[in-house]
Parts: C-alpha cells; sequence; structure tokens
C-alpha cells in the first residue's frame, strides 16, 4: 500500500502526459513557455482569482507574497505555530519577524481568537498578552498574518479577515495543501488578498518536480510579482527594476500540470469520497480522533491526519499499522517555535500549548483518489483493535 499513490494517476494519464511534454520538446520554450501562460489563465478561473503567477515552489510563491508586501526587519509577520517551516522560514529570510500564534484544536489552523492579543503584544512589547519572541526586543510592526489551510481545510478567513483589518494587517493564505478546498463556496486561492499554492507532487494538484503559484487580487501587486520572479525585470530582461529572484515556473512542469487539470475536479470529487468512508469506518475507533470540517467547508484532503489519545497510543498505532504494511506518517512532529532553525527568537515550550499537544499526537493515514475501500476497511480494522 502506497501513503500516496502518484502511480496510480499517471497510469490514468501517462500518455496525455507524454503528449503535453512533447510538444514543449517541439516548441523549445523552456522558459516561461505558453504553457506557463495556460496554466496561469486556467488556475486564476478556477479559483476564482483576478490573478495568477506561476513560480518555482510554494515556498517561492511565499517569499513574492513577502516581497510585494515589502516586509522586512522590524515587521511582524502573523502564524500559526503548528504547520511546515516554509512561511516562518521565508519570514525570517527577510529579516522580519515570525510571530506563533497557537492553533484552535479542532481545525489545527491558526486560533483566530489569538490573533488580536498576538498583534497588540507585538505592537506593545507585552509578552503577558500573548508569548512573543524574546529577539528581536521591543515594539515589532505587525504586517501581515499568513494563515494556513492545514491538511487541505482552509483556515477561518472570516474571523481572520475582520481582525486583520482592524489591525491594518494584510492577509496571506498559504493554500500549499489547499488547492481544491473551499469555504462559503470560495475557493482556496482566493480565500485573501494574496495566495500562495504548491505543486510539490504529492500534493492535490502535484508536478513532477518543484513548482507553485501565487493568486492576487491587485493588479498593482501581480505586476510586482511577475517582475520579482524574473530578477526584478522592468521593460526588457535587461532593465532591472528591484532586487528579485529566479523564481520562474518551468514550461515543462507548466505542461505535466495542464494534463493533471483535465482530472483535478474528479480527484477532488474521489477524495471526498476517499474521506467520507474513513470517517465512516473511524468513527468508533477507541482513543482517536477523526479530522473535523466545519459547516460551510471543504478540505481538499492533502492529508487526512487523525488524533491518537496520547503519544504512547499514537506509536502503538503507527507499530501496528507498519507491521501490516499500511504506511504513516508524522505532520508534523515538532512545532515551528521549538524548532532548530528558530532558537534565535527565543520561544519556550509550553508558548503555544495546542501546538504541542498536537504535535504530540497526530499522524496522517494513506490518503489519494485511487485508495480502494478494502484498503480502507483493513486500516480501519486495524485502528479499532483498541
Ligand atoms: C503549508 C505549506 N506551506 C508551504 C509549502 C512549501 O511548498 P514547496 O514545497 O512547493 O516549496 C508546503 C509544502 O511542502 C506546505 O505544506
Amino acid at each position: 500500500m502506497q501513503f500516496i499513490d502518484l502511480a496510480a494517476q499517471q497510469r490514468r494519464i501517462r500518455k496525455k502526459i507524454e503528449a503535453h511534454m512533447a510538444r514543449v520538446l517541439d516548441h523549445g520554450q523552456y522558459i516561461l513557455g505558453p504553457e506557463v501562460a495556460e496554466l496561469e489563465g486556467r488556475l486564476a478561473a478556477l479559483v476564482g482569482a483576478p490573478h495568477a503567477l506561476g513560480c518555482a515552489s510554494g515556498t517561492d510563491a511565499l517569499l513574492l507574497a513577502l516581497l510585494a508586501l515589502k516586509i522586512g526587519p522590524g515587521d511582524a509577520v502573523f502564524l500559526p505555530a503548528f504547520t511546515f517551516f516554509a512561511g516562518a522560514e521565508v519570514v525570517m529570510l527577510l529579516g522580519a519577524t515570525p510571530v506563533f500564534v497557537d492553533i484552535a484544536s479542532d481545525t489545527y489552523n491558526l486560533d483566530p481568537l489569538k490573533l488580536e492579543r498576538a498583534a497588540v503584544a507585538a505592537r506593545t512589547a507585552d509578552p503577558r498578552l500573548h508569548p512573543l519572541p524574546e529577539h528581536p526586543a521591543g515594539p515589532l510592526k505587525p504586517r501581515a498574518v499568513l494563515a494556513v489551510d492545514l491538511f487541505g481545510l482552509p483556515a477561518d478567513y472570516g474571523a481572520i479577515a475582520a481582525l486583520a483589518q482592524a489591525e491594518g494587517l494584510t492577509v496571506i493564505e498559504d493554500a500549499a495543501q489547499s488547492l481544491g478546498a473551499r469555504q462559503q463556496g470560495r475557493w482556496a486561492g482566493a480565500l485573501a488578498p494574496l495566495a500562495a499554492t504548491s505543486f510539490y507532487p504529492a500534493k492535490p494538484l502535484g508536478a513532477y518536480g518543484d513548482a507553485g503559484m501565487v493568486f492576487a487580487s491587485e493588479p498593482e501587486l501581480d505586476a510586482i510579482m511577475r517582475s520579482l520572479r524574473m530578477h526584478g525585470m522592468g521593460a526588457h530582461a535587461y532593465e532591472h527594476l528591484r532586487v528579485g529572484l529566479n523564481a520562474r515556473l518551468d514550461t515543462m512542469q507548466a505542461a505535466v500540470l495542464l494534463a493533471k487539470l483535465e482530472i483535478f475536479e474528479e480527484e477532488l470529487a474521489l477524495r471526498q469520497e476517499v474521506a467520507g468512508r474513513y470517517h465512516k469506518l473511524l468513527a468508533g475507533a477507541p482513543g482517536l480522533r477523526p479530522p473535523q470540517v466545519p459547516q460551510g467547508s471543504v478540505s481538499a484532503w492533502a492529508q487526512y491526519s487523525v488524533l491518537a489519545a496520547d503519544p504512547a497510543k499514537r506509536q502503538e498505532l503507527r507499530e501496528r499499522l507498519a507491521q501490516a504494511q499500511v504506511p504513516t506518517a508524522v505532520h508534523y512532529p515538532k512545532p515551528l517555535h521549538l524548532q532548530e532553525a528558530c532558537a534565535s527568537l527565543g520561544y519556550r515550550p509550553g508558548d503555544f500549548p495546542v501546538a504541542e499537544f498536537t504535535a504530540e499526537r497526530i499522524f496522517s493515514l494513506p490518503m489519494h483518489p485511487y485508495l480502494e475501500a478494502a484498503e480502507q476497511e483493513r486500516i480501519a480494522a486495524l485502528l479499532s483493535q483498541g
């Protein structure tokens, strides 16, 4: 059994992928060829975002968004303490300060109730209101909130947007795991003025290498990011208006993605079926909490992550599954504030208790559109043994 079975998908559409790649070999425009613009247009239309910009990875997508907002030293960017490292990484690369916010225990996404206090604490340098980094000391300028749609479930953008407006923060959606998800009928990628997604091969829409995209609601931001993704270029390739990056989306990856896009919505429906079967099968499993989806939201089910009653139970269940050749993974074993790479910020264990509790208990089960009912029944039987 595969954790994510990319080969099953490839068996379905291999000919189409080869035809798309052959077209790139024929026209030879390997950098910003026509497939890049075509993919941008199709995804902008699909998610309902006014602008879409292909780039080299989800991490570059986040970096481009922060660069476009001119985020730098002295600025605070608020983000959940429990997620993949990329968001905190790009904030720190720019010399800005990640101000972590704890997650909600039911969705594992940023807890909006804690965001307001975090913003006031950062602006007034008052750690009694909210755990702050020890370094840099002194007030920070609250600039942006980087909300993450963890495991494919959109963060609570209604609440986040209201608080962000009151504090003058720009909301950025990290939709790396959530392309295809919806909230109140709107697609992930269009839930904030700026959104970043990833086409890392294991993502719901995955390339055959690294690739990403930034969605923007404002034409000015899109234009700045278009320049930034190509060395800050101006009217032509050798005019540079700003310091940027080489962060272009490969034409070949765009061609692969266009082939996969043809079956993407069907695959999203299959993911829903797989998740629905897990819900039913695991409803009575002792000591295990299946994921919860708030009303009005639809997850893209990048991961199907369950919560064990305690750390020992997680280990026991994972070992039981491993012995039966069922792969599992832990997303994520260590919250961001306790990562070695963040040590210079001076956060402490206990700062974000829900993130720490979750990191010790969560684990992910095999999840992909082609997971069969019989395989899920076997997994559930193993988990239901108590
Ligand atoms: C939440 C989140 N943000 C950002 C990224 C970074 O994306 P990429 O691996 O394409 O750079 C990932 C992916 O791994 C992710 O899961």
